[in-house]
């Protein structure tokens, strides 16, 4: 059914663009009222836009962090890529650093030291046009993982269903497409889904500034909802699946994903809807054991205290600002990768899909 999809329409936005001098990245806290991209000419700016949110969402994070090591290579002399290798090192740590819970940036770093070990082992290719080359693919891959789950995961969504998701998975956080908006997109442009609902996700508003934005780019009918509404929303029976995408997925199929997600998950399964989680191989970690030992990166409290730059909170109060929650295996349907579709997650079938 991929035909189906008109790309044209669906998959228009791009986040990340290589210009050969700079990586420019469409600046997400500036959306949707201003489309413009910022031009990073460091690794050291690269890992800064990270950390600020300029870009967001765990591939492209981890796609930045590559073309990051890009710039950093243009930052050092060394005679071959063993010496790159240990020069470049510096510079990775600081993007690895730049935010701790999505596992596409330390993925995405380890692939970039892989080509440099490749690079050594004498593939013939110049270290600087290895990482070139490897941040290339690990961007292309992206976007070809992207349109695969979009397919694989709108197979699972009966005709006539409502969807609601969470904070944003779409182009925007991706090489393009997205991952739970992208099964959202294939959804509609197949005529499975009815319906769309996307909470506004608190605080820093990615539904309602980011993925409404992305739908109405593409035309599709959306429904914004407070984040409080959902399980309101549930129990109208408007919705058949939650669709949402992730920042890490545990050996045993435990799910870090944007805070909020676990509320869903468990307002999902008392209603009777299911929940879906969409995203690329890069997010799965089959070394961390359990959702218990994933780092959930909290944030500074002051994104609590307004809205829109405007202060609502009255100067001395206290605020905790976790961004991000664990969803247990036990109350996921299905984790939609673009390697297939693992069916209610436990470390078994996690196992069978991704190794030992
Ligand atoms: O803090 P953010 O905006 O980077 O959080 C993003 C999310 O939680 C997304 O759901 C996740 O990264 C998947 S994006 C395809």
């Amino acid at each position: 059914m991929t035909d189906a999809i008109d790309y044209a329409r669906y998959d228009r936005i791009r986040p990340i663009r290589w210009t050969g001098e700079a990586l420019e990245l469409l600046d997400q806290r500036r959306l949707p009222f201003a489309v413009e991209y910022l031009a990073c000419r460091s690794s050291d700016e690269v890992a800064e836009a990270i950390r600020a949110l300029a870009v967001r969402g765990a591939p492209a994070i981890g796609i930045s962090a590559a073309w990051g090591v890009v710039l950093a290579a243009r930052e050092v002399e060394a005679a071959d890529a063993a010496e790159a290798a240990r020069l470049l090192e510096p510079a990775m740590q600081r993007l690895n650093a730049a935010r701790p819970t999505a596992v596409n940036l330390a993925w995405a770093l380890a692939r970039m030291r892989a080509a440099l070990v490749r690079a050594q082992a004498g593939e013939g290719m110049d270290w600087r046009a290895a990482l070139e080359a490897e941040a290339r693919a690990i961007e292309s891959e992206d976007l070809a993982a992207n349109r695969a789950m979009g397919t694989l995961g709108a197979s699972l969504i009966a005709p006539g269903s409502g969807v609601l998701t969470h904070c944003n998975t779409g182009s925007l956080a991706t090489a393009g497409f997205g991952t739970a908006l992208g099964v959202i997109r294939a959804g509609v442009a197949e005529g499975r889904i009815d319906r769309v609902f996307a909470g506004e996700t608190r605080p820093w508003q990615q539904g309602a500034r980011l993925t409404a934005w992305e739908l109405l780019q593409d035309g599709i009918p959306a429904t914004l909802i407070a984040d409080s509404a959902a399980a309101h929303l549930m129990k109208t029976g408007a919705v058949q699946w939650v669709v949402v995408g992730a920042d890490r997925i545990c050996a045993n199929g435990d799910t870090a994903n944007k805070i909020g997600t676990y509320q869903l998950a468990i307002a999902a399964r008392h209603h009777g809807a299911r929940f879906m989680v969409v995203a690329p191989s890069s997010t799965v970690d089959m070394d961390t054991a359990s959702g218990d030992l994933i780092e959930i990166e909290e944030r500074d409290p002051a994104e609590l205290f307004g809205i829109g730059g405007t202060r609502v909170v009255a100067e001395g109060v206290a605020a905790w600002n976790p961004v991000f929650d664990v969803t247990p295996a036990a109350l996921i349907d299905a984790i939609v990768t673009e390697k297939g579709v693992v069916e209610r997650p436990d470390a078994e079938a996690m196992r069978a899909m991704f190794g030992p």
